[in-house]
């Protein structure tokens, strides 16, 4: 309980943002001072003129009307005799919640004496509050910044009416940090006359400007993704985001950088600015939540070194705070789809351990009472989310991807009885029993083969819905299992859905995503044929990728599984759409949302939902570095205590590798052709187990060479 309340400005300030100010005087000798601080917004503090921490967008996002984090920041040595702590408080995400709940701050500065006393400042009506200079700020709209106005503390802050501190609980995830810099690559004078700034890279994060000007002067950004096909600068795939960056400047030299919002962004058009265009005058400062890199892939094959690099940069551009489908349009949100097929890929490039369990606690607390899980979360209001299959199943699949690569059951048995309620849901709703019928899904999302312009392609919705529930059914029995709880009734249940999605779709699969619902998860008592006859499929359609969000990230796993390693290289190297390597042939440095975000004749997929920064396909690492590098989980021996190896070599690939550092050391995975052979090297740090060309080996900890 903090010793303090929850305060905001007694009057509507309209657009602009507030802030709140304390002075204070210290005549005694502190021995230390921690700082407790969170907001119904975002915030950021500074004491005595110092920014309190590094915390960008704090308080992250949770589920506001669940649970709302509490920082604590050690501000010890930033105290003097004459103090001034001073909140700045912007909407951030809380501007999705329903419009009664005023953005509010509430912090308490906790100060021991060496003498042994202590004392409190905590917010309250006598915190002094004057509109800043922050005019405007918005998650999706951006800023408007006035240098030139003075703030003035002339009103005393109102204590909210609801003043209850029950949803506070202590931070839990990954701070937001600034992680790197990027120079201005080019600038560049469009067709259109326009100037406009390349980085070079698309990111998140923030553009930090440095010009010497006058009081008053105008400075207004825009930003974008791509370039159309002109060479012109492009944002309309913002959608309704202004993503609006306006600043005024005082006199003389001055830096700036928003910190209360982000901008997704490789381009930067400048629309006014009223000093001389240098390139060193704009930073890029990249921005995502502190994730420790653990992944590295490197290969002697430019375009899979470049498509690696956009896999990593769609995660740092998605990994803010939750895992998100897109940093730059009017949506950011944390799509429970997305965030299930990519996770294991991410969990290999990152620790992200405790980013996922944050997040699945909101998850948890989101959950309806009859078990139904939210399409995305955090929630916002008011709108009733879709129960989509794929994508309420990363409920049970995060978890268990934590559980493989981290060793984590604490995860698992705090998600064990949600998993229960999710399945006992799709069994009391579905209209067909033992299979999950009659949902409205989304399924295999953006899957090729509709109409151009549609979200769906032919694979049925129901063989989807049914697939995930028995993959969700045999997570929640091993995790049962491994808690050491009864889950006979569930073993049962899961006979029952194989049997009947057998009896059901006779292995009768039309679409690629089809065959591989069924080889993944296990639902065919033919999966050789099964794999014959998608690699048939895969043929007859010019050896191309028709697959959405739910075939994407497993099709070169049943590929290989069943023997058709060459299919699955030769989808993985094709340079022409739809591929993995295409965008790359328009430029990419992200994954993109489709396989076609520009066409091969330039043209630029419809407005209505267009993202070069959606991490989705990028589930693609998994494959790299479990089947190329062959680097694998052991499920009886989790979070890499064993490994087993099991790499794959191709004649195309002159020589591949990759690394994890895991909480054992470094496990590594390289091949290279030399002399009309493949010779393969491994470093394990733990016990691991080998099949290298058909022969399989007990591996020591150490360095092998086969
Ligand atoms: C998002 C997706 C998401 C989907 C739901 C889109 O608007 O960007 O990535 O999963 O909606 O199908």
């Amino acid at each position: 309980m903090l010793k303090a309340n929850w305060i905001h400005p007694s009057y509507n300030m309209g657009k602009v943002c507030p802030l709140f100010r304390k002075d204070f005087f210290i005549e005694n000798t502190v021995a230390s001072a921690t700082l407790y601080i969170t907001a119904r917004g975002v915030y950021e503090a500074t004491l005595n003129g110092t920014r309190v921490g590094d915390f960008i967008m704090a308080p992250g996002w949770t589920s506001y009307h669940n649970r709302i984090q509490v920082q604590t920041y050690d501000v010890t040595g930033l105290l003097q005799e004459e103090n001034s702590l001073v909140l700045a408080l912007a909407e951030g995400w809380f501007w999705r919640l329903k419009k009664s709940q005023l953005k509010a701050v509430i912090a308490q500065l906790h100060i021991s004496y060496t003498d042994g006393t202590t004392e409190d400042i905590g917010t309250d009506e006598s915190w002094l509050v004057a509109e800043s200079k922050l005019r405007f700020c918005h998650l999706y709209n951006g800023i408007i910044y006035d240098a030139s106005h003075s703030p003035v503390f002339d009103t005393q802050a109102v204590i909210a009416s609801d003043n209850s501190q029950d949803l506070l609980i202590p931070q839990q995830g990954e701070a937001v940090k600034e992680q790197e810099r990027l120079k201005v690559k080019e600038i560049i004078i469009t067709p259109k006359g326009e100037t406009v700034l390349d980085f070079g890279q698309n990111m998140t994060g923030c553009l930090e400007i440095t010009l010497d000007a006058k009081k008053g002067d105008e400075v207004s950004f825009s930003f974008g993704e791509i370039l159309d096909k002109d060479g012109n600068f492009y944002n309309a795939n913002y959608r309704s985001a202004k993503a609006m960056y306006k600043y005024i400047c005082k006199d003389g030299i001055q830096t700036f950088m928003p910190t209360l919002t982000f901008y997704g962004f490789r381009y930067v058009r400048i629309d006014s600015y009223p000093a001389r265009i240098v390139p060193e005058g704009f930073t890029a400062v990249v921005i995502h939540s502190d994730m420790r890199r653990t992944g590295y892939i490197e290969s002697s094959d430019p375009l899979l070194n470049q498509l690696f690099s956009n896999i990593l940069w769609g995660q740092k551009g998605n990994f803010l705070d939750i895992p998100t489908d897109c940093p730059q349009r009017d949506e950011r949100l944390g799509w429970m789809g997305d965030a299930q097929v990519f996770i294991r890929t991410a969990s290999y490039n990152y620790d992200v351990l405790k980013f996922f369990r944050k997040w699945l606690n909101d998850v948890k607390a989101e959950q309806y009472e009859n078990g139904a899980v939210p399409d995305f979360i955090p929630s916002i209001y008011p709108r009733k989310p879709r129960i989509s299959t794929a994508w309420a199943d990363a409920i049970a699949i995060c978890p268990w991807q934590c559980y493989l690569t981290y060793g984590d059951t604490d995860i698992l048995e705090s998600m064990f009885e949600p998993i229960i309620k999710w399945v006992d849901y799709i069994t009391k709703t579905t209209t067909k029993p033992n299979l999950w019928f009659g949902g409205k899904h989304y399924a295999d999302w953006l899957e090729l083969g509709g109409k151009y312009g549609k979200f769906k392609g032919p694979t049925r919705d129901d063989l989807v819905a049914s697939a995930y529930y028995a993959n969700t059914v045999s997570l929640l029995i091993k995790t049962g299992r491994l808690l050491g709880r009864d889950v006979s009734d569930y073993e049962a249940l899961y006979q029952n859905i194989r049997s009947a999605f057998i009896r059901e779709f006779r292995e009768d699969f039309r679409t690629q995503t089809e065959h591989i619902m069924a080889l993944q998860f296990d639902l065919t008592d033919k999966p050789q044929a099964v794999a014959d006859s998608l690699a048939e499929l895969i043929h007859k359609q010019g050896d191309m990728i028709q697959t959405g969000f739910v075939g994407t990230p497993y099709i070169l796993h049943v590929l290989s599984r069943y023997g058709h390693t060459d299919l699955a290289y030769t989808l993985l190297l094709r340079q022409e759409y739809p591929s993995w390597l295409y965008p790359i042939s328009k430029g990419a440095t992200t994954i993109w949302e489709h396989w076609d975000g520009i066409r091969p004749n330039g043209d630029i997929w419809p407005v209505s939902m267009n993202s070069y920064n959606h991490y989705a396909y990028g589930a693609v690492g998994d494959w790299m570095y479990g089947v190329m590098a062959g680097i694998n989980t052991v499920e009886a021996a989790p979070g890499f205590k064993k490994v087993h190896f099991a790499p794959i070599a191709d004649d195309r690939i002159d020589w591949f590798g990759a690394e994890i550092e895991t909480a054992y050391g470094r496990v590594s995975s390289r091949w290279w052709h030399e002399n009309g052979r493949v010779h393969y090297e491994i470093i394990t740090p733990v016990e691991a187990t080998a099949l290298i060309e058909g022969k399989a080996y007990k591996l020591n900890a150490g360095k092998h060479c086969f």
